[in-house]
């Protein structure tokens, strides 16, 4: 199908605020399927997006949809094979490693498991004090301020016992407020949490996230926060974006995204949460079935219309819908919505 209408793709521009500027990237792996054949998996296929500066910007959708991807690219952890990305305005795309050293002071990862990212050998003191001396900075007693600075802001005190003990001797919980310690110990400016809470127990999640939206708002972070739990998002984030096989196919605030989500994908992750009031059980929408395609055979058209109940015939599988935005900067790619246009790029964030 001919497409004339221009989708969020190629309207949307940064603002001053935004710090990270995704455009049109691509991500590509290469997959050995025989003795001699490689072939290319898309696991980020044209995707766009404004990390705004100081927000925390929530990545969902089910496994393999392409979020540890794209959260690794926009740290330059992985080489994008098309497209841009900014990093406070500056093109970093083809930056070479060695000329990246200051934006990896800016730039920190918090990891899922607290227990593979802390060395068992060093003290916590040193753990901390290890991007610092990585990044050269300050001397040894400046160094001990930071490292003190950072379990203070993680609430680990008091600094010197926590400083001097080992993680063996730490719950999961009080590791994983370490390695956020080391991850803000050089003051960066952005930070990608993947699935930073998912293997802590259940009881500390909700400490978790309110200790990263309290570090928020002390120090400015613009966070990408990536789960597979719309709920914390919702809770953490000021927009999410749903992904799926590669692509973006809805961004909104948490609210729109939650009471009013439009692309059938998120309708079904949605209706999939769990719902602890037996008397709100009930859900109008049916969750998502079947599996995500081979992502080295993807489907032709929409990627979720072998999946999809309200697929609409030939369009959804010839057409590649493109992400546009309906209203309020809620934005979806969907054919169900043929009237979202374009809006005003300034206002899409
Ligand atoms: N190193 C790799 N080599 C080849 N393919 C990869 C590699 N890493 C990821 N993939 C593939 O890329 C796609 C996206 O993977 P990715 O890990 O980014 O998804 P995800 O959304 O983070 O999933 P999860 O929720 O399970 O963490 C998947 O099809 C995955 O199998
Ligand atoms: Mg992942």
């Amino acid at each position: 199908m001919h497409e004339t209408k221009k989708g969020y793709n190629e309207t949307v521009s940064s603002s001053s605020s935004t710090l990270v500027q995704i455009k049109k990237l691509q991500i590509q792996y290469t997959v050995r399927t025989g003795l001699f054949r490689k072939t290319p998996l898309y696991a980020v296929n044209d995707v766009t997006l404004n990390i705004p500066q100081g927000e925390t910007t929530a990545l969902v959708g089910e496994s393999g949809s392409g979020k540890t991807t794209l959260g690794k690219a926009t740290l330059r952890l992985l080489d994008p094979v098309a497209g841009t990305l900014l990093f406070d305005g500056k093109d970093i795309t083809k930056t070479s490693q060695s000329k990246l050293k200051p934006f990896r002071r800016r730039a920190q990862e918090i990891f899922q498991d607290p227990y593979a990212s802390i060395n068992p050998s060093m003290t916590i003191f040193q753990s901390i004090e290890e991007p610092l001396l990585i990044h050269d900075v300050g001397d040894s007693s400046e160094r001990r301020r930071l490292v003190y600075e950072a379990l203070n802001d993680v609430r680990l005190t008091p600094p010197d016992l926590i400083g001097s003990s080992y993680p063996h001797s730490l719950s999961g919980g009080q590791r994983q407020r370490v390695s956020i310690a080391r991850s803000i110990v050089l003051r960066p400016d952005y930070i990608v949490a993947d699935e930073a809470i998912s293997m802590v127990d259940a009881s500390s999640r909700m400490e978790i996230i309110n200790l990263l939206k309290n570090l928020q708002h002390i120090h400015g972070i613009t966070f990408l926060y990536i789960t597979h739990d719309i709920a914390t998002a919702q809770h953490f984030a000021d927009k999410i974006a749903v992904m799926y096989m590669g692509k973006i196919v809805e961004l909104g605030t948490p609210k729109q995204i939650v009471q009013n989500p439009l692309h059938p994908y998120t309708q079904g992750l949605i209706a999939a949460i769990p719902e602890p009031d037996p008397n709100n059980r009930f859900h109008e929408r049916p969750v998502v079935t079947g599996d995500p395609p081979d992502p080295l055979s993807l489907p032709n058209g929409c990627l979720f219309n072998p999946r999809c109940l309200k697929k609409l015939g030939p369009t959804c599988e010839m057409a590649i819908p493109i992400l546009e935005v309906t209203e309020n900067n809620h934005a979806v790619a969907c054919h169900l919505y043929p009237n979202a246009s374009p809006n005003d790029p300034n206002h899409i964030t």
